[in-house]
């Protein structure tokens, strides 16, 4: 058995859990072999890989990021995309592919696989955004960090009286920020699932400095939408209105206008924070540790298999296969009940 492995999209942690994992299982169970693709799918049009034997994978466990690499590759916009991962999959005679991505690497993974090649997908982003799994591996570190910058800001935030607005990360759905906000005992959190206006923000904190609060904590998600006017109308703030391979913008800003308004507004000193890219680096929590293993193991055990078309997914304690497809048919965005739960700690 000869397996393929890649990795797509914005880089976390737990990715290199994975790679050991495959490269483990394939090797003990199966007496395979395996290769990495450079840079996501960008390596596989450019037939761009590398050998991985347990060596190459020895040590890499507790590392962040991706020993491959990884980019944002569109093989469906790229001039004869689908042939030329046709060539690469028949030059190197793989059984298959492992895709380990968010939702455009994996959406490319089940369009090939909808197109007759033999992938398997496994779901990563700090962003927690993919149906089907209860679970990415990356959202537990991403959230473990985001909580231990809000305890930090917050003897700073008291110390000067002042309101800090934290900005995190996660795209179109709120789960950095509502569980960190939960974990971190934000006094507001604004996330993209549940729309609000200045006037409430605002109440909010003016509440909380009624009862003797000198100092209060925002958590705002990086895709929350500012509210432009009263009609209920509302932004996506950005760094950069370019689109990447699979059209999204870069998002950033919201916390500076939030910052801005509440100043403005209740004349409270307020400051930001943007954790950014911090949210994605270094060292993996155990849990995303273990969850990439575990996934690895059974990508492996799928591509064996002949499984194709699958992602692994955590349901409750088990790790199971899903259809990619069903995986891929919609963002997983806060539930009300979760964001109800941390509104209960609002001002
Ligand atoms: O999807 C992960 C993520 O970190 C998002 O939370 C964020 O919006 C985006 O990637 C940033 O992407 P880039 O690495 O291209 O700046």
């Amino acid at each position: 058995m000869k397996v393929g492995i890649l990795t797509g999209g914005g880089d976390c942690p737990g990715l290199n859990a994975v790679i050991r994992a495959i490269v483990r299982r394939t090797i003990s169970k199966y007496g395979g072999e395996v290769i990495g693709f450079r840079y996501g799918w960008a390596g596989v049009l450019k037939n761009d890989h590398r050998p991985l034997g347990l060596d190459e994978v020895s040590g890499i466990l507790p590392r962040g990021g991706t020993i491959l690499g990884t980019s944002r590759t569109n093989v469906y916009k790229e001039k004869n995309g689908v042939d030329r991962v046709k060539e690469t999959l028949s030059e190197l005679n793989l059984n298959g592919i492992v895709a380990v991505g968010g939702e455009d690497t994996l959406g490319v993974a089940l369009h090939l696989w909808q197109d007759g090649f033999p992938l398997v997908g496994v779901p990563k982003t700090i962003d927690n955004d993919i149906n089907g799994t209860d679970f990415t591996f990356g959202f537990d570190t991403a959230v473990h960090i985001a909580t231990e910058a809000i305890d930090r800001l917050h003897t700073t935030a008291e110390s000067h009286n002042r309101v800090v607005v934290v900005e995190v990360m996660g795209r179109g759905a709120g789960w950095i920020a509502v569980k960190s906000g939960i974990a971190g005992g934000a006094d507001l959190i604004l996330i993209p699932e549940v729309p609000f206006t200045i006037d409430e923000v605002c109440e909010v904190i003016q509440k909380r400095h009624a009862r003797g609060k000198n100092f209060s904590i925002v958590v705002v998600s990086e895709g929350a939408e500012y509210p432009t006017n009263d009609d209920d109308e509302a932004e996506l703030v950005v760094q950069s209105k370019v689109t990447d391979a699979f059209g999204h913008v870069r998002l950033g800003g919201i916390g500076n206008r939030i910052a801005k308004v509440i100043e403005e507004r209740t004349g409270y000193e307020t400051r930001v924070t943007v954790l950014g890219y911090t949210q994605r680096g270094g060292t993996p929590t155990a849990f995303d540790r273990v969850l990439g293993t575990r996934f690895g193991v059974l990508a492996a055990d799928l591509i064996h298999a002949g499984q194709f078309g699958k992602m692994t997914s955590l349901q409750g304690d088990k790790v199971i296969p899903v259809e990619m497809a069903h995986a891929m048919e919609c963002i997983k965005r806060v539930d009300s009940e979760l964001y109800e739960v941390a509104r209960t700690f609002f001002g």
